[in-house]
């Protein structure tokens, strides 16, 4: 339905992680699908076999593939999250993402959402295809100067190329979402909690732990407000299921609360 694109300025702020985070809330079905074009890391780290994946997906794409096909080649990570792995390194991602443009129209014709973990771009070049053909593309940053200080130009790439952008960041500290947006000049569309909480989407642990029950309403209000920004018409509901269902009754956090933790 619609492709939505996470990337980062650079220096590892938690694209990977934020892209399992945000599909297991995501409140329509959502794919992942692995694209840094310096190399996949989800089949390592959560013991997924390397195909199928994004080489057989391309190798398929490059003889024309339609969008009941393309589920043949991910595979299911924990209970629901449906994951197409990219292979390990950039000599072969090189090859699988040669194949990227020819995948768009299967991808955009599938039920649910893909979530495209797009690691680093590099605004000194061409967006990459499934970047340039995503509806919005999540740019995840850590506030902190080294990763603000890239933003900018990355920002200014997808604003030329007409590519609407969400900035998301990881934590609150030491600048916190509103001092973030005064200094940059760009809106922070959320904050993923800098949590112990994330280990179960970095294939480091459970993850389970007092910090899990705000973990996941930020997870909640932050995929509610990047999927209505994909479907401003919709209403939401259903949808990946994989996270904890938080009590309907107890607001999100406030970013000074998740400062906090
Ligand atoms: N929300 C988070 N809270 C705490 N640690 C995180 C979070 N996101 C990522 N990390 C940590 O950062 C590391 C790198 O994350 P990853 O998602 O692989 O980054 P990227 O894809 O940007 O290279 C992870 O192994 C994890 O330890
Ligand atoms: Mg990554």
């Amino acid at each position: 339905m619609s492709l939505v694109a996470l990337c980062s300025a650079g220096a590892s702020p938690g694209v990977t992680t934020t892209a399992l985070a945000l599909a297991a809330w995501w409140p329509r079905p959502a794919l992942v699908v692995e694209a840094d074009p310096s190399g996949g890391v989800l089949a390592a780290r959560f013991g997924l076999e390397a195909a199928p994946g994004l080489l057989t997906l391309a190798a398929a794409a490059r003889h024309g593939i339609g969008p009941e096909a393309v589920r043949d080649h991910a595979q299911t990570l924990g209970e629901r999250l449906t994951v197409v792995v990219a292979p390990p390194g950039a000599r072969r991602m090189a090859g699988a993402l040669g194949a990227a443009a020819s995948l768009v129209p299967a991808l955009g014709a599938l039920h649910g959402d893909v979530l495209v973990d797009a690691g680093r771009v590099d605004p000194a070049w061409a967006l990459p295809a499934l970047v340039g053909a995503a509806s919005l593309v999540v740019v995840v940053a850590r506030p902190r100067l080294d990763e603000l200080r890239r933003l900018p130009d990355v920002l200014a790439a997808l604003a030329e190329a007409g590519r609407p952008a969400a900035l998301v960041l990881r934590g609150a500290r030491p600048y916190p979402p509103r001092q973030v947006e005064e200094a940059l000049g760009a809106v922070v569309a959320g904050v993923v909690p800098d949590s112990r909480a994330a280990g179960a989407f970095t294939g480091g642990g459970p993850g389970w732990g007092p910090g899990v029950p705000r973990f996941g309403y930020a997870l909640q209000s932050l995929t509610s407000e990047l999927a209505a920004r994909v479907h401003p018409d919709a209403t939401e509901h259903g949808g990946n299921g994989a996270a904890p269902t938080p009590r309907a009754a107890r607001p999100a956090p406030s970013v000074e609360q998740e400062a906090r933790w």
